[in-house]
C-alpha cells in the first residue's frame, strides 16, 4: 500500500514540542507495515489520534474523511461509545479464556448469530484473530478434511491473478501478487493461479461481452483443475469482489458456473470475504449479493468494525461431518436464530482439527462483534448501502470526464478508479510514472486534501474507496471534489 506523508495544518491541538517528540520516537522505534520507511526520512509520519463518525483526526487536529474505513474495517464508523463499552464490560467480566477445549458465552452467542446470518448450512464458526489466519485455517481445514475422508492427494489451492489473501506463509501462497511473494520464496507448495474478472482488461476475444468473459474466466478454473489433476485440488479461493487490482466485480453467472465446476470435481469453494462481508456490498455476506453458496466463508475486519481484532471461518455442516458435533443428544435442538435452517444428520465423526491460535475468538472481540452487529440492525446499515450505492457510483462516475480516469468499477460501498495514460487505448503508466504518480504525488496530495483512500499499483494504478457504511451523498460529493482537484493537478504535472 502506498503511504501518505503530508504535513497538514501547521496549527493543531498538539503542541509543537509534543509532536516533535512523538515523531522522533516513531522514527526511532515504530515499523509501519508494507511501508517504505525511508520515505519518511525527511518528513513526519501521519499520526491519527481520534475518530468520529466518518472522519478521523491527526495529532494536529486536522480532519480527514475516512474513505477507506481505515483498511476496509470501520463499517459502523468511528467513536461508537456503546461498542467500546461492550468491550470494556467484557474485559471486566472475563478478559480472556481460550477456545482450546473451553467455550465462553460471547463466542457461543456470536457463532450462533453469524450462523443465522450466513447463507445455507454454514453453521459452524472457527474463530481466528485476523484475515490471514482465517485464510490459513481454511486451507488447513480443506487439507485435513480431504485426508480424513480418504482423499489425501488433494492439497492444491486455486486463486486469481493479483488477488490478495493475506501474508502468513499459507495465505501468501494463495495470494496472487508476485511482488510481495518473491522475497519469501519458496512458497508452500500447491498455489495455482487463474485469471481474475477485470473486464476492463479482458482478452480481445471476450472484450465486448461481459457474460462471455465471465464464462471464460470461470472455465479457466476448470481448465486449471483438469491441468493440475482434479484429485490433487482441494479448494478454490475467491473474493466476491476482488480487491487487489482495483475492485473487480464478478460478471453475471460467474459464481454459478464456478460452483458447478467445483461440484463436478469435488473441489471446495472458499469465499474469502475478509473485505466483502458485513455490509461492504449491502449484504452480511458478499456471496449473498451474487447468489452463490460457498463451502467456507472467511471473514475478519468488519465483523468488529475494528473496535477489537477478530477473524474466522464459517464452515458447512458437510465439511464438519468428520469432526463431529460434540453432543449427539442435541439433535432435536433448533437454534432460535436459525429456525428453518437446521435439520439433517448431525456430524458424527471423531477427528480433531489440529489447529488453533491463542487469541482466537477473544471474549472482548466477540462482545464487540455482537455490539457491532446490534448497530447494523438498529441502524439498518445494509439498507443504507443498498439505498445509496447508486448515488455513490454515479458520483464517482462523474470523474470519467477527466483524461486520467479510465474506469470506475465496484459494487456496494467498494469502488476502484483505474488511472490511465491514454483513455482511448487504455494505455497504462510506465513503472517510473506510476511510482511518481501514486507514491510521489497522489498519496500525499489526497491526504493533504483531507481524504484517506488507497492509491495502489500492485496491478494497474488505481485509487480505491471503501467508506464507512453510514456514508451518504454529502460524503460522496466530498470524495468526488477532492479526487477531481487532485487528479486534475496530477494530470497537469505528468
Ligand atoms: C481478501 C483478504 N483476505 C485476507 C486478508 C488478510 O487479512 P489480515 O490483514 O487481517 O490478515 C485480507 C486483508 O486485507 C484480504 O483483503
Amino acid at each position: 500500500m502506498s503511504t501518505p506523508h503530508g504535513t497538514g495544518d501547521p496549527g493543531g491541538v498538539a503542541p509543537q514540542a509534543a509532536n516533535r517528540h512523538l515523531q522522533a520516537t516513531a522514527h526511532r522505534h515504530l515499523w509501519l507495515h508494507f511501508t517504505r520507511m525511508s520515505s519518511y526520512a525527511e518528513s513526519d509520519m501521519p499520526v491519527i489520534v481520534r475518530g468520529s463518525g466518518q472522519y478521523v483526526y491527526d495529532n494536529r487536529g486536522k480532519r480527514y474523511l475516512d474513505g477507506l474505513s481505515g483498511l476496509f474495517v470501520s463499517q459502523i464508523g468511528h467513536g461508537r461509545r456503546e461498542v467500546a463499552e461492550a468491550g470494556a464490560r467484557q474485559a471486566s467480566e472475563l478478559a480472556y479464556f481460550p477456545l482450546w477445549s473451553y467455550a465462553h458465552p460471547r463466542a457461543i452467542e456470536l457463532a450462533e448469530r453469524l450462523a443465522a446470518l450466513a447463507p445455507g448450512q454454514l453453521n459452524r464458526v472457527f474463530f481466528t484473530t485476523s484475515g490471514s489466519e482465517a485464510v490459513e485455517s481454511a486451507w488447513k481445514l480443506a487439507k485435513q478434511y480431504f485426508k480424513t475422508i480418504g482423499q489425501p492427494s488433494r492439497y492444491k489451492v486455486l486463486s486469481r491473478d493479483i488477488a490478495y489473501h493475506g501474508t502468513s506463509m499459507g495465505a501468501l501462497a494463495i495470494t496472487g501478487l508476485p511482488g510481495i511473494k518473491e522475497p519469501f520464496e519458496p512458497m508452500a507448495p500447491g498455489g495455482v493461479r487463474v485469471p481474475n474478472t477485470n473486464f476492463y482488461r479482458a482478452p480481445g476475444f471476450v472484450a465486448d461481452d461481459l457474460q462471455a468473459f465471465g464464462r471464460w474466466a470461470a472455465d479457466e478454473i476448470e481448465r486449471a483443475i483438469e491441468r493440475e489433476g482434479p484429485e490433487s485440488v482441494a479448494a478454490v479461493f475467491l473474493e466476491p469482489v476482488q480487491n487487489s487490482g482495483g475492485c473487480f466485480p464478478p460478471p453475471p453467472g460467474y459464481f454459478q458456473r464456478v460452483r458447478e465446476i467445483c461440484d463436478r470435481h469435488g473441489v471446495l469453494l472458499v469465499s474469502d470475504e475478509v473485505i466483502c462481508a458485513f455490509g461492504r456490498l449491502g449484504y452480511y455476506f458478499g456471496s449473498q449479493r451474487y447468489g452463490y453458496q460457498p463451502d467456507i466463508i472467511t471473514f475478519a475486519k468488519g465483523v468488529t468494525s475494528g473496535y477489537s481484532p477478530l477473524g474466522g471461518m464459517m464452515v458447512s455442516d458437510a465439511l464438519m461431518e468428520p469432526f463431529g458435533s460434540g453432543r449427539e443428544d442435541i439433535s432435536g435442538f433448533e437454534s432460535p436464530r436459525r429456525a428453518g435452517h437446521t435439520g439433517g444428520p448431525r456430524p458424527s465423526g471423531t477427528a480433531t482439527f489440529l489447529h488453533g491460535v491463542t487469541f482466537a475468538g477473544h471474549p472482548v472481540s466477540a462482545a464487540v462483534a455482537l455490539a457491532n452487529l446490534d448497530v447494523f440492525e438498529k441502524e439498518d446499515l445494509l439498507a443504507n448501502v443498498r439505498a445509496n450505492e447508486g448515488g455513490f457510483r454515479a458520483t464517482l462516475e462523474k470523474l470519467c470526464d477527466l483524461p486520467i480516469v479510465g474506469d470506475v468499477r465496484g459494487d456496494g460501498y467498494f469502488y476502484g478508479i483505474e488511472l490511465v495514460r491514454d483513455k482511448a487505448t487504455k494505455e497504462t503508466f510506465s513503472d517510473e510514472e506510476s511510482e511518481w504518480l501514486l507514491r510521489g504525488f497522489l498519496s500525499p496530495a489526497l491526504f493533504e486534501a483531507g481524504l484517506i483512500c488507497r492509491a495502489d499499483d500492485r496491478g494497474d494504478p488505481v485509487i480505491q474507496l471503501a467508506p464507512p457504511l453510514t456514508c451518504t451523498q454529502e460524503h460522496f460529493d466530498e470524495m468526488e471534489q477532492i479526487l477531481r482537484a487532485v487528479l486534475t493537478e496530477a494530470w497537469s504535472q505528468l
